[in-house]
């Protein structure tokens, strides 16, 4: 994305911010540790029992659709010797999680409902012993997670796009490939990548067709949620291999929504691109200061899923290129950043993004810069 903002006299995070250990630990308990981050899609529970396991600033939590129909996240740690209580990524629960250990048993509540021969043990309480829980909050069919004892309320979080993508009814969508990549960079360099253009010329020679990079607008400039559409060219319906739409645009979209690409960063982890006829996610897991998981789904509507000659791999294909080129050059900037000769470079104005995360991030950290 770019932006007609000046980004005069701002300039990139000195090299520690990018390699050193404790700063990184830092950012698990400042930044990971309280910000509501996406965890997955309530399509991925539809029948009470359904779980899916996220990993949320190193944590293993357990997302699951109750008896009641309520999704509820709790750590995947058992209240008796703390064992992880599900090894599969997805699946269904009965009416309990039982423990593979001991067979503790939690009803999908959390509330500890067995617990074998452990009325022996004089003054046992089950009731001392639940799920520890996790806040949940829903958007669009999006839930987040947030890990903090005292979670700023998802409602203020959210707020800047409430309403703000109806019209792809994300609530509806279904993912229909998903592609992990492990970065060998700081998970900072990626979502900085994800947030100007002014590299497409020189790296995305084919999105840079689709989308010519100064042809954009940023219209969320400061918070956690920044972020804008870019024009498509003409004769361009959407990012794929040969341009084409490879799906019917989404049935509400009208207008100017037909002919852009909407971009942005839910600092820290999620990318949200809204293209005309489908939508993709990626989710950034920082490992260490210089290495980062990225989980990247495509989503399409129910609609064209059941079309007979429904085929994806267009736009699969386009964004797992697009993906690998901003890698490749992330893992160089990180490898160039790691050294002694590395200072501090100027933004450029079209770099605006990038500041404003730098100014997002430090607020975060709760530093200036220096
Ligand atoms: S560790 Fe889970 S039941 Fe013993
Ligand atoms: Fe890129």
């Amino acid at each position: 994305m770019t932006s007609t903002r000046s980004s005069c006299g701002t300039f990139t995070l000195p090299g520690e911010y990018y390699t050193s250990k404790d700063i990184h630990e830092r950012e698990r308990k400042r930044i990971f540790g309280l910000r509501w981050q996406y965890a997955g899609h309530v399509g991925s529970l539809p029948k009470p029992g359904d779980y899916f396991l996220a990993e949320v600033n190193g944590e293993s939590l357990i997302i699951v659709r109750g008896q009641d129909e309520k999704i509820r996240a709790f750590y995947n740690v058992c209240r008796h010797r703390g064992t992880r209580l599900c090894s599969e990524a997805t699946g269904a629960f009965g009416k309990h999680i039982v423990c593979p250990y001991h067979a503790w048993a939690y009803d999908l509540k959390g509330n500890l409902a067995a617990a074998p021969i452990m009325s022996e043990v004089e003054g046992f309480d089950p009731e001392s012993y639940p799920l520890h829980p996790v806040s949940v909050g829903f958007w669009e069919g999006l839930i987040f997670v947030n890990l903090s004892e005292q979670a700023e309320l998802f409602e203020e979080a959210i707020a800047p796009v409430l309403g703000k993508f109806s019209e792809w009814n994300l609530e509806s969508l279904v993912s229909v490939h998903q592609t992990r990549y492990e970065v060998k960079a700081n998970w900072k360099l990626m979502v900085q990548n994800y947030s100007e253009c002014y590299h497409c010329p020189s790296l995305h020679p084919q999105l840079n067709k689709l989308t010519p990079f100064r042809d954009s607008i940023n219209d969320l400039e400061a918070g956690a949620i920044l972020g804008g559409p870019m024009k498509l060219s003409s004769g361009s319906q959407s990012m794929t291999m040969d341009g084409r739409t490879c799906a019917a645009p989404f049935g509400h979209l009208e207008g100017d929504d037909l002919n852009l690409v909407h971009y942005y960063v839910f600092f820290p982890s999620m990318f949200l691109s809204l293209m005309p006829d489908y939508v993709l996610i990626h989710r950034a897991l920082p490992r260490s200061p210089n290495l980062t998981t990225i989980i990247c789904d495509w989503f399409f509507s129910p609609e064209a899923i059941a079309q007979p000659d429904f085929d994806p791999s267009s736009a699969v294909d386009f964004w797992d290129m697009t993906n690998r080129q901003d890698w490749h050059i992330c893992e160089q900037s990180q490898l160039g950043i790691e050294s002694r000769a590395y200072q501090p470079g100027p933004y450029a104005n079209l770099e605006s993004m990038l500041a404003a995360l730098d100014r997002e991030y430090l607020a975060a950290m709760d530093q200036v810069m220096p």
